[in-house]
């Protein structure tokens, strides 16, 4: 599928040589698995250990992120920016009722994901990269169409969140698969590799490359010294993944085998960030529409959030994105 012409949207670095904030995107193939949930939970708890902290959701189309905050945050947001060429970002991040967090909503109706054109795409690729903040949570749709995988690339921290069912975990592969090919194709061009690299596709039965790691293995072998800087590159691509929902010891236990498999099959660096028990309190938290901090600060879940989220504060910041 990498073969397939598309072009990865790198015009919001002109000019720009990293991002005037934290990028944390929080992607993961499938519907459901909790990316919301645990992008607004992250956001609350950055902001209240005292960091400016923006919480975007970038889920156009199917926006609903603000529930997770409790009370409908007013005023203008994504579908505007969208719809409004003239609008400044800063006017549409919204103040919330919580301390340090300000919220960007998203495209309730007008656009989805797949209807954005490029110039919208990349004035709003612009904008989160220039946003100034500590930290920037970046809500993403389910799915890997082009944009989300874009969004997902922008940013320096990539968080996938997953279930231990089987399907989630499937989606989670394709998910990361779709990001390392994108990541692979926009080098690929940069370094004159295209030819090279459709040759070893067409034959890998031939030569036994069976995972992007092979491929990147035959790449250096081919042409070792643009093989060696693209290895380079896809290896500043690290995953980290968030196992959602668990409900078993044997369900925690799926953590180190999805970062061993992830760093065969790729060959760049994965790391588990944690795990958090499946609670009926989310759900209660969510038809209360209070946040699940506020109302639940004694719960298993809150401190397994709370420690995943230290992950996060102690990190040098605005570091280059690669
Ligand atoms: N740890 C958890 N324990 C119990 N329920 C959870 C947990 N995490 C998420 N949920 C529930 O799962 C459902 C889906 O969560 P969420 O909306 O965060 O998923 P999502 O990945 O953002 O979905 P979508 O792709 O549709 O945007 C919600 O009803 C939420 O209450
Ligand atoms: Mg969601």
């Amino acid at each position: 599928m990498w073969i397939e012409n598309t072009q990865y949207d790198f015009s919001y670095l002109r000019g720009y040589k990293q991002p005037a904030s934290v990028l944390i995107a929080v992607g993961g193939g499938k519907g459901g698995v909790g990316k919301s949930f645990f992008s607004s939970s992250l956001a609350l708890l950055l902001a209240h250990r005292g960091f400016d902290t923006i919480l975007a959701d970038l889920d156009l189309g199917a926006a609903n992120l603000h529930t997770y905050l409790g009370e409908k945050i007013e005023g203008k947001g994504i579908n505007e920016y969208l719809l409004n060429p003239g609008l400044r970002f800063e006017e549409v991040i919204r103040p919330t009722p919580y301390a340090n967090l300000r919220f960007v909503s998203g495209a309730s109706e007008g656009h989805n994901i797949s209807g954005l054109t490029q110039p919208q795409r990349s004035r709003l690729m612009s904008a989160l990269f220039n946003t100034p903040a500590d930290f920037v949570v970046m809500d993403l749709s389910a799915g890997a169409h082009d944009t989300t995988l874009d969004f997902f690339l922008m940013a320096n921290r990539k968080v996938l969140v997953m279930t231990p069912e089987p399907s989630s975990m499937e989606n989670a592969y394709s998910f990361m698969k779709a990001v390392f090919y994108r990541k692979l194709k926009r080098h690929e061009a940069q370094l004159g590799l295209t030819d090279q690299l459709a040759q070893l596709m067409a034959q890998r039965q031939e030569l036994g490359i069976r995972t992007p790691a092979d491929l990147l293995q035959w790449v250096a072998l081919k042409e070792p010294r643009g093989g060696a800087q693209l290895k380079h590159f896809m290896q500043a691509l690290k995953f980290e993944i968030v196992l959602n929902q668990t409900r078993s010891m044997h369900d925690n236990e799926l953590g180190p085998s999805v970062k061993a498999v992830c760093k065969k099959y790729f060959g760049t660096p994965c790391e588990l960030l944690g795990h958090l028990d499946y609670d009926n309190a989310v759900w209660q938290a969510l038809r209360k529409r209070r946040p699940l901090l506020i109302d639940y600060p004694q719960s298993r879940l809150y401190s397994q959030l709370f420690a995943i989220s230290k992950e996060f504060a102690n990190v040098p910041f605005k570091r280059a994105v690669v």
